[in-house]
């Protein structure tokens, strides 16, 4: 060790960085691998659960996917890739797999995985109407069961270590306003709660599934708030007057977010560590909305794929319009945004101020965590 002395500091660099390599593959054999990713939620950020499920909620037949790399769909709401997608490239891995994929089996598991379910939201009773789909404590419960099964694989310990250093995402929220509370006009929810206390409401019950998305393990945690609700295609057909936004969906997600955000404050309070990171997606597709040419897109208003006004209406089939450039569209079908858009998404949540990324942003916790892996 005394010869370090009478070395140049850039061998004695050398020579560390080389050790560190070697402890690395000694200690753990996957130490060049990307850390986890794991995704909880609806179809923002499914990337195919629901193919393996009876339910209408899908996007397994054409023209979904036909912008992904194979033009095939996939199950996910998307032109081709979707915000995890993304994420996982940011991270440096390969796509995580939807946990019910067959294929999610040996060393994949190691990647992470996708648990997320088109058409569920916060509460239990949301999204119902679809028939068959993994509720918010199912999602909770199979990360649980993924967790035994690695541990049969690399043992508790590497499990638990994977699991507190994976980056994990979560996105819900907009299907309780949007499948529930004003699905149809006098809903249940609508009946026993004004929008501002509907709001209150699920932040309560959101809180309880982020605890236990913290017992489970997750330490860092990127939380999306909802889009603007009342801007999207299918609500400009269904409610705009005129092309303006549709105002109570614009209130919904106007209440929602901001108190998302303050509830993850407290939970990081709690913790004692900033494990909860706020990303503002109104904000983030709202600079789509006001100045769509600014990003590249013809219009934010018209969906790509649709039918009727605004192509807002109805599923989006190999019967609907379909635009020739989908870049140019912020929204791919009547609620799910774009490849394009997706990716603007993932820049922001990579490089935003604080005012996009509470209390940071993805590139400054990869550089925070990079200790880890
Ligand atoms: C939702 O379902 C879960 C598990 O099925 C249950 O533990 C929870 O209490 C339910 N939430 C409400 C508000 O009923
Ligand atoms: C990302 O976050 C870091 C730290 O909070 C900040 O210094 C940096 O400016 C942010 N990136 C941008 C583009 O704002």
């Amino acid at each position: 060790m005394a010869r370090f002395l009478h070395s140049s500091p850039t061998t004695v660099l050398a020579v560390i960085i080389l050790a560190k390599v070697m402890m690395g593959t000694f200690l753990c054999p996957s130490a060049e691998a990307a850390r986890a990713f794991f995704v909880f939620g609806d179809s923002l950020v499914d990337n195919g659960n629901n193919n393996y499920l009876v339910t209408t909620a899908r996007a397994d037949s054409p023209p979904y996917g036909i912008d992904y790399p194979t033009g095939q769909p996939t199950g996910r709401f998307s032109n081709g890739f979707n915000v995890p997608d993304f994420i996982s490239q940011e991270l440096g891995s390969e796509s995580t797999l939807p946990y019910l994929s067959p294929e999610l089996t040996g060393q994949k598991l190691l990647v992470g995985a996708n648990f997320a379910s088109a058409g569920i939201g916060i509460l239990n009773d949301t999204g119902t109407q679809f028939i068959n789909i993994i509720g918010m404590y199912t999602q909770l419960q199979y990360f649980e069961e993924y967790q035994k099964r690695v541990s049969a694989l690399v043992g508790a310990e590497r499990t638990q270590q994977l699991v507190n250093q994976a980056l994990v995402l979560i996105t819900v929220g907009g299907n309780d306003f949007v499948n529930n509370y004003f699905l149809v006009p006098y809903s249940a929810r609508s009946r026993q709660f004004t929008i501002p206390e509907y709001a209150k409401y699920l932040i309560s019950e959101y809180r309880k599934l982020l605890e236990r998305l913290y017992e489970l393990g997750a330490r860092r945690v990127l939380v999306t708030g909802t889009g603007p609700l009342g801007c999207v295609p299918a609500e400009l057909a269904l409610r705009g007057r005129n092309g303006q936004c549709a105002p109570e969906l614009q209130q919904a997600a106007s209440l929602f977010n901001p108190q998302l955000t303050q509830m993850l404050q407290g939970l990081n309070q709690e913790y004692g560590s900033p494990v909860f990171i706020a990303a503002n997606t109104d904000l983030m597709h709202g600079d789509f909305i006001s100045d769509p040419q600014a990003y590249g897109f013809v219009t934010s208003k018209v969906a790509c794929c649709g039918q009727g006004p605004y192509n807002g209406i109805g599923l989006c089939t190999t019967a609907s319009d379909l635009c020739t450039n989908r870049d140019q569209y912020a929204f791919w079908d009547p609620f799910h945004p774009s490849q394009k858009a997706n990716k603007l998404i993932v820049q922001s949540i990579m490089k935003g101020s604080a005012e996009y990324m509470y209390p940071m942003n993805l590139s400054t916790i990869l550089a925070l965590d990079s200790h880890l892996v």
